[in-house]
């Protein structure tokens, strides 16, 4: 096999081993951080393309800049393609990040100082949904609704009183964390009655929704933001859908409101990514990702574990290491004792937790990234097993060592980019 960006490795063999060892990273380690993914080696292809040097300001046919007929072609596929997998009247596919996305949307839709009800964070939420040190919750005033201790499943009751009482110019939904389905039919109800927009922050769960496996925002919500690296497996960025009576707001919020030229290289990933995403074979990678997730979670609660929720209807989901039955350490002892297997997650905290966010009584995990790479329910099972003997003896080196071995063997069996050489 030939050396791996060569081109690098002459110019500047410092970045390059940087790059090499990411690779070997990526590959030798079982990847549940539920928020990351693999894309193809056609997204990174025309991620590194020349389309990087090309200033677009403005939206196709209406550039600040010549030279752009073949970068608007490129912006004019992303957009259809889209529209058209998420059945979307009008689409904005610049925002160069899922934050940037939310940022624009609240923009459009709402005014400095404004009320925004949107999910609290320590119960699933994101920082750009109000967090008082980002620009959110720094321009907006928020209210945060939660789960029921109970179910910790959302408390849509809540929602429902909380905006009755503050009546938010914005409902926001969408969640970093969430583990089961979420009603946007019913939250569309509530924003109705107090007359607010409707804005639903999709990052998560987007390549499940485009395939048809968790239920669409897009029919009720009035603004629909994303990001295209997680589980829809395109470049890192996000992008909007929206009703085409809110594009026009959406078009300005986003460039000239908070961004200069959209990055090009990004935008033909991300176009890429979408006709990948419309494949059929797409519909079968996701529901892998939704079995592999059942099948870890009911690995996990057989030896003894509580999952937050009650289970997972998704993607992702989220353990709590405390309980009669669980190993009792904190997200941040079992994400460090796990990466000395090459099994990466991160902590998390999980709704009502006592612990502070650097310590965590939960870890969160996912299977978009290990679906992609081809494992399966039996690998699945194999690492539930390794994982709780890992949290049930964190201090054991040794055991840490041998599992990695076992570990690395499953990743060499099922290589991400059998093209790219490590060296
Ligand atoms: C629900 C949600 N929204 C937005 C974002 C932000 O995306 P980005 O990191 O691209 O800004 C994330 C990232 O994890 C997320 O989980």
């Amino acid at each position: 096999m030939t050396r791996s960006y060569p081109l690098v490795a002459a110019a500047d063999p410092e970045v390059h081993a940087a790059l090499v060892a990411e690779l070997r990273r990526q590959e030798e380690q079982i990847e549940l951080i539920a928020s990351e993914n693999h894309t193809s080696p056609a997204v990174l292809e025309a991620l590194g393309s020349v389309l990087t040097n090309k200033y677009a300001e403005g939206y196709p046919g209406r550039r600040y800049y010549g030279g752009c007929e073949h970068v608007d072609s490129v912006e004019n596929l992303a957009r259809e393609r889209l529209k058209e997998l998420f059945q979307a009247e009008a689409a904005n596919v610049q925002p160069s990040s899922g934050s940037q996305a939310n940022q624009a949307a609240l923009l459009a839709l709402a005014e400095p100082g404004d009320t925004i009800l949107a999910m609290e964070l320590n119960h699933g939420g994101h920082l750009s949904h109000g967090h008082p040190r980002n620009a959110s919750g720094i321009f907006y005033r928020f209210v945060h609704y939660g789960v029921s201790p109970e179910t910790e499943q959302l408390d849509y009751e809540q929602v429902e009183r909380l905006a009755r009482e503050h009546r938010p110019r914005v409902l926001m939904a969408g969640a970093s964390a969430y583990p089961r389905f979420l009603d946007f039919e019913r939250l569309a109800a509530i924003a109705r009655e107090v007359e607010a927009a409707f804005l639903v922050d999709m990052a998560h769960i987007a390549g499940l929704v485009a395939a048809g496996l968790h239920p669409s925002p897009v029919p009720w919500a009035d603004v629909v933001t994303m990001t295209t690296h997680k589980t829809l497996r395109g470049p890192r960025g996000g992008a909007i859908v929206c009703k085409e009576a809110w594009i026009k707001k959406v078009n300005s919020a986003v460039f000239p409101g908070i961004q200069g030229g959209p990055l090009m290289h990004a935008i033909a990933a991300k176009a890429v990514a979408f006709r990948e995403a419309l494949d059929p074979s797409f519909r079968d990678y996701q529901g892998r990702v939704v079995e592999n997730a059942a099948a870890l979670a009911e690995g996990l609660r057989r030896r003894g574990y509580r999952l937050v929720g009650g289970g997972t209807d998704n993607h992702l989901l989220l353990v709590d290491l405390r309980g009669p039955e669980g190993p009792g350490i904190t997200g941040r002892i079992a994400e460090e004792a796990l990466e000395g297997a090459h099994i990466t997650v991160n902590k998390n905290l999980i709704p009502f937790d006592p612990e502070k966010p650097m310590q965590t009584s939960g870890i969160r995990i996912g299977t978009p990234a290990v679906t992609t790479r081809g494992f399966d329910t039996g690998d699945m099972e194999s690492i539930a097993g390794w994982m709780d003997r890992i949290l049930r003896d964190p201090e054991n080196a040794a055991l840490r060592e041998e599992l990695r071995d076992e570990v690395l063997d499953l990743c060499r069996s099922k290589p991400i980019y059998p093209s790219l050489s490590a060296v």
